[in-house]
């Protein structure tokens, strides 16, 4: 279907490809990216799939729910496109995404 680039803090970058309706933590674990923990398995509950949208893309990814951003107030590193990628849903739009990693997750 397309393909999202996951970079790591060091710059390191991962290629993956997606699949719609997946979700975007899906696809990091799918494909062994580093830095995305996920320790809840996708419930929204733990904080440690935080990804940075690019800026560009952030429309596409969409902005987090209240629950969601209660969640990401408790990352250092949250940024203003901040997204836990278990609640964000792939969908053909994202083909060519880019988002980054924090250095650390929760
Ligand atoms: S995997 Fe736990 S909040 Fe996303």
């Amino acid at each position: 279907m397309g393909s999202i680039t996951f970079i790591e803090h060091d710059g390191n970058r991962h290629e993956v490809d997606i699949e719609e309706g997946s979700s975007l933590m899906q696809a990091a674990l799918d494909n062994s990216v580093p830095g995305v923990d996920a320790d809840c398995g996708g419930e929204c509950a733990c904080g440690t799939c935080h990804v940075i949208v690019d800026k560009k893309w952030a429309s596409v990814a969409g902005i987090a729910t209240e629950v969601e951003n209660q969640m990401l107030d408790m990352t250092p590193e949250k940024a203003a496109t901040s997204r836990l990628s278990c609640q964000v849903k792939v969908t053909e739009a994202m083909d060519g995404m880019v988002v980054r990693l924090p250095e650390f997750q929760m």
